[in-house]
């Protein structure tokens, strides 16, 4: 998979440079093309001398050569490479990523990178943990960059922790299965509800879930990522939309989440309906704010939303794929069979509230996948690895419909 890919390999100021030799001659054994950016400080480390006759390339780590002012250009690198991979990348550096501060190449190469940006994190325990560590991390994500989580281990401090940078054959690996990936949903459009719907009550109140969109926007991004055009019909939450091919269609109650994906659904190869759509709207929205001290007790009167997931079911050709999701509080598994079959899915993902760091809000999620055929189980993992375990599955599945 890296045969001819062009590859920026940033290094910077970390005792796990010297691991970044060894990482390099591998990406060039694989065939990639590499260019080594340095910082000034991973300079103190590992020398250009040993690395640039692995890459067969001169290092480049300033911004101009010292000997002839020779310009080094970061913008012509960042259209150059197929991926930019920072390894080791130190908490000074991912800092100076997540906040801009271009003081060196390998930094305002990372600002003026078009491709992918793989980063994997080099540092002492209590470094990697400290919250302004992990909210650059997540900053990292947001901007659509691949964190490759460091291991446990013993680390230069004389410390065990988790720090310690991955092992060069699983960042290849890492990099290796990405692109083997990054194309394997081209040339597909895939419909992905998210979030809840609100149902108005009167023009301040609404009856509305905790759904906080997190899965679906996972799904979205998975998808972008791995080359399809999504149409990510999206009730109120408080998320970016991930980059890529995507495109956001707003939406607040369940009538206008259905319109959208009614109108949507018949261009897509697959529809993943992830929101937690209200199951009722209110017969009668008051065009007031409803007063205590006027109205009493109080009670609504609900009417059914329609069934989005059902009604696509009705409608779905036999070339597309429908995949549902259950959040289940009890008796799951039955749950979660009768919608498969009640709404004509092909699968449905089951997570249930039961279950630590599943179903709203969290950054986790547990998940069953089930269709007619089989029962799949997986751990507990982040939204952004569930959501490839559905895709994976979508992809493998779809073949053998
Ligand atoms: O958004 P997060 O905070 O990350 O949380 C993720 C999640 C818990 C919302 C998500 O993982 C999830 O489980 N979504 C479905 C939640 C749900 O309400 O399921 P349900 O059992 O009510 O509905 C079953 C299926 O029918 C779902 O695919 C749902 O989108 C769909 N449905 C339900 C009602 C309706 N009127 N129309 C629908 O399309």
């Amino acid at each position: 998979m890296l045969k001819g890919k062009h590859i920026v390999l940033g290094i910077t100021g970390s005792i796990a440079a010297y691991k970044a030799a060894y990482l390099l001659r591998l990406l060039v054994k694989k065939g990639a093309e590499v260019q080594v950016v340095m910082t000034p400080a991973a300079k103190e480390f590992i020398t250009p001398v040993t690395l640039s006759p692995l890459s067969g390339k001169p290092v480049v780590s300033e911004f101009f050569a010292a000997n002839d002012g020779q310009w080094h250009s970061h913008v012509d690198l960042g259209l150059w490479a197929d991926a930019m991979l920072i390894a080791p990348a130190t908490a000074a550096s991912i800092g100076k990523m997540a906040h801009g501060v271009a003081d060196n190449m390998l930094i305002t190469t990372y600002l003026s990178m078009k491709a992918p940006v793989f980063v994997s994190p080099a540092m002492d325990l209590d470094m990697y943990k400290h919250p302004s560590t992990q909210a650059n991390l997540k900053l990292l994500q947001t901007y659509g960059n691949h964190i490759i989580e460091p291991g446990f281990g013993e680390l230069a401090s004389g410390l065990e922790g988790k720090g310690r940078m991955e092992e060069p054959e699983a960042i290849v690996a890492y990099l290796e299965n990405y692109f083997a990936k990054s194309a394997d949903m081209k040339g597909e459009k895939v419909l992905i509800t998210a979030g809840p719907t609100y149902e108005k009550i009167d023009p301040v109140r609404f009856i509305g879930n905790y759904s906080s969109g997190k899965m679906a926007y996972a799904l979205a991004e998975v998808c972008a990522q791995r080359g399809a055009e999504v149409y990510l019909v999206s009730g109120p939450v408080a998320l970016e939309t991930p980059a890529g091919n995507i495109h956001r269609i707003d939406v607040e109650s369940a009538e206008e989440m259905y319109q959208a994906c009614i109108e949507h659904f018949p261009s897509c190869q697959t529809a993943i309906l992830c929101a937690a759509v209200a199951d009722y709207r209110v017969a009668e929205i008051s065009d007031n704010k409803i007063k205590r001290e006027e109205s009493g007790e109080l009670s609504l009167h609900l009417l059914p939303n329609k069934d989005i997931a059902a009604a696509l079911g009705e409608r779905k050709q036999p070339s597309q794929y429908l995949l549902g999701f259950a959040l289940e509080t009890h008796n799951e598994s039955q749950h979660a069979e009768a919608k498969l079959r009640r709404k004509n899915l092909d699968a449905i993902v089951l997570n249930s509230l039961q279950d630590q760091g599943a179903g709203f809000r969290h950054d986790t999620n547990k998940v069953s996948i089930l269709s007619a055929e089989e029962r799949l189980d997986f751990p507990l993992k982040t939204k952004k690895e569930v959501a490839s375990d559905i895709i994976d599955y979508i992809l493998k599945n779809r073949k053998n419909k």
